[in-house]
C-alpha cells in the first residue's frame, strides 16, 4: 500500500519573527506538522535533527547556518528514518535559512534514494518564500516528482489551516 512519510526540521527557541527575534515554543515548521498529523491521522512523522544542535539563540544560529552554508556542509543527524523506501510521498518541511533548506535537510535527502517518489515540500519563511530550495530540493532528489509545495510565513502558520488543507488536497495520498 502507498504509504506517506511527513518528514520536517524545525527550530525552536529565538528566531526570526515579524521583523524582529521572537522566541518561539515550538517552531513554525512543527505548528504545520501538528496540523498535518490532524488532517493526516495515522502517517508516520520523522523530525530531522542533527547530532549537534544548533544554537538556540538567534545571533549564533544565523551565524552557525551561514558558516554551514558556505562550506555546503552536511551535519550528520541524530537519527535517521527507518525504511524510507517504504514511503510513495513524502511531505517534507523545513524553514527557509538564507533562501534554502537548512543543510541539515539536504543530508537526510541527499542519503536516501527518493527516485520514482512524489515530494511535497512545505516551507516557512518571513518574506523570501521557497528562495532557491525548490532548484535544490530538484537537485538533491533526482528522480522524484517534486509536487506543488506551500510556502506560509512562519508568524502566520497558526491561522494557515486553510491553506494547509489545500495544499494537502492537492496530493494523491
Ligand atoms: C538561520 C536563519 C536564516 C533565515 N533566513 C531566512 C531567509 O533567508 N529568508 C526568510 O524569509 N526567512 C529567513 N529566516 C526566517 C525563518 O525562515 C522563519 O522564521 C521560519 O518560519 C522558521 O521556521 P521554524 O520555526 O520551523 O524553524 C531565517 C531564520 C534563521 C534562523
Amino acid at each position: 500500500m502507498a504509504k506517506t512519510l511527513i518528514a520536517y526540521f524545525s527550530h525552536a527557541g529565538e528566531n526570526w519573527v515579524n521583523g524582529g527575534i521572537g522566541t518561539l515554543k515550538r517552531g513554525n515548521n512543527e505548528v504545520v506538522v501538528d496540523k498535518l498529523r490532524v488532517l493526516l491521522p495515522g502517517t508516520d512523522v520523522f523530525r530531522i535533527e542533527p547530532a549537534k544542535r544548533y544554537p538556540e539563540r538567534y545571533q549564533a544560529l544565523i551565524d552557525v547556518a551561514k558558516d554551514e552554508l558556505r562550506a555546503k556542509a552536511r551535519p550528520a543527524l541524530a537519527a535517521d528514518v527507518a525504511n524510507p523506501e517504504q514511503y510513495s510521498t513524502i511531505v517534507l518541511g523545513y524553514p527557509n535559512w538564507w533562501g534554502t533548506m537548512p543543510m541539515c535537510v539536504f543530508t537526510f535527502l541527499e542519503a536516501h534514494q527518493w527516485a520514482g517518489k512524489t515530494i511535497a515540500p512545505f516551507c516557512t519563511h518571513e518574506g523570501s518564500g521557497f528562495g532557491s530550495s525548490l532548484t535544490d530540493l530538484k537537485r538533491a532528489c533526482p528522480g522524484a516528482n517534486i509536487a506543488q509545495g506551500l510556502s506560509l510565513y512562519g508568524s502566520n502558520v497558526a491561522s494557515a489551516d486553510k491553506q494547509i488543507e489545500g495544499f494537502i488536497k492537492t496530493l494523491t495520498l
